[in-house]
């Protein structure tokens, strides 16, 4: 639907807030996450679909904004790493990466958060080898970071155990 100034407004749900968004409808989640509500948490890497570096939640699923339009996210719930919740899941997995230290350059991190924070959030218990499983489908890190990263998933498996 267009106004006689241009398209309408969109709807949004995000980090628990409604937020009125005019951009075209077809843009990707990514660019009115970062330009026009200004949250940077989510990283822009390969704009296609490749790296994982610019995931949210939608829904509670993990979702790669740049491939995302933004019509189609119209109404539902959007959570980015920058409204983490105190004891949240993303809140969680984030400390378990600070505490680990689990980042070189930190460019692909907010991301693959995201992606755990969503499968811990799930009603089964988390399996750490599906975890790693999704991790090397859908994320690239290019640092090396590997082995802080799997003692910070491993802190944060026992930390759910317990
Ligand atoms: S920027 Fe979206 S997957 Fe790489
Ligand atoms: S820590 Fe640099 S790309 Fe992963």
């Amino acid at each position: 639907m267009t106004t006689r100034d241009g398209p309408a407004p969109i709807q949004l749900i995000v980090n628990g807030q409604s937020r009125s968004v005019e951009a075209d409808r077809d843009a990707p989640l990514l660019s009115v996450l970062r330009d026009d509500l200004g949250l940077l948490g989510t990283r822009t890497g390969c704009l296609e679909g490749r790296c994982g570096s610019c995931t949210v939640h939608v829904d509670g699923r993990a979702v790669q904004t740049c491939t995302t339009p933004l019509w189609s996210v119209t109404g539902r719930k959007i959570d980015t790493i920058d409204g983490a919740a105190p004891g949240s899941a993303i809140a969680r997995v984030r400390d378990a990466f600070l505490h680990e230290q689990a980042a070189q350059c930190g460019y692909c991190v907010n991301g693959i958060i995201m992606t755990i924070a969503s499968l811990i959030a799930g009603p089964a218990a988390p399996d750490r080898g599906h975890i790693l499983t999704v991790l090397d489908e859908r994320h690239l890190c290019r640092c090396g970071a590997h082995p802080r990263m799997l003692r910070a998933l491993d802190r944060l498996l026992a930390e759910t155990a317990a």
